[in-house]
């Protein structure tokens, strides 16, 4: 399998390249910057792509979506939730897409934002803004924050510890994590309870400068 993590600036925001060895055929997900990068690993890797994934459609990983469409006929691929027209496929918890020989399958994970999935390729989970290494993403509000607690645990973590973590954003102290590292270091994952985590959510800028964390 193919697999890529690209640095794409904004904020620190990370793309992603999937494709399969043989056929050639491949995925790009959350172009939200600099998409020349982008074109010259397509390019590279000499990659057919024919999906564009958004783990969420917050602007910072959708902006490459047009460009992609344009230049490369890629079909947009989103959650359900996003609504009729907005993508081109829409998947739910349990949906699938075949690269090759490669299936990738998507996990629905709101929390950060109701449309929020998490891919799963091979050994590799991209967990767009639910899932930092160290960190996971913002959520607005207690609702929100209790969705995006029952989706850390009753989806991600349900993953083998062996499972490769592949962020949204470079914000941890390395790029990736695996789920095992996760559970046992993230401090919201050990929290062990709701109200806790949001206790956590709620005093992090403390939490950070107590133990040092940037
Ligand atoms: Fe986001």
């Amino acid at each position: 399998m193919i697999f890529e993590q690209i640095k794409i600036g904004g904020d620190r925001n990370f793309a992603y390249l999937i494709g399969d060895d043989s056929t050639r055929e491949g995925a790009v997900v959350d172009p939200g910057y600099n998409q020349d990068v982008v074109f010259d690993r397509i390019d590279a890797l000499k990659l057919k792509i024919l999906y564009t994934i958004n783990t969420h459609s917050h602007h910072d990983h959708v902006g490459g979506n047009t460009v992609m469409k344009e230049r490369l006929g890629a079909q947009l691929v989103a959650h359900r939730s996003v609504g009729e027209g907005a993508a081109d496929i829409l998947v739910d918890d349990g949906s699938s897409l075949a690269l090759g020989d490669i299936r990738i399958t998507f996990l629905h994970t709101p929390g950060h934002s109701g449309d929020s999935i998490c891919i799963l390729a091979g050994q590799k989970v991209i967990t767009g803004d639910t899932l930092f290494v160290g960190k996971i993403g913002g959520a607005n509000g207690h609702a929100a924050a209790e969705l995006q607690y029952r989706s850390l645990h009753d989806k991600l973590m349900t993953l083998a510890d062996d499972i490769e973590v592949y962020p949204g954003h470079d914000v941890g102290v390395t790029p990736s994590s695996t789920i095992g590292q996760e559970r046992r270091t993230n401090p919201f994952i050990t929290q062990p309870t709701l109200q806790d985590f949001i206790y956590l959510k709620e005093h992090w800028a403390e939490y950070k400068a107590k133990h040092g964390i940037k």
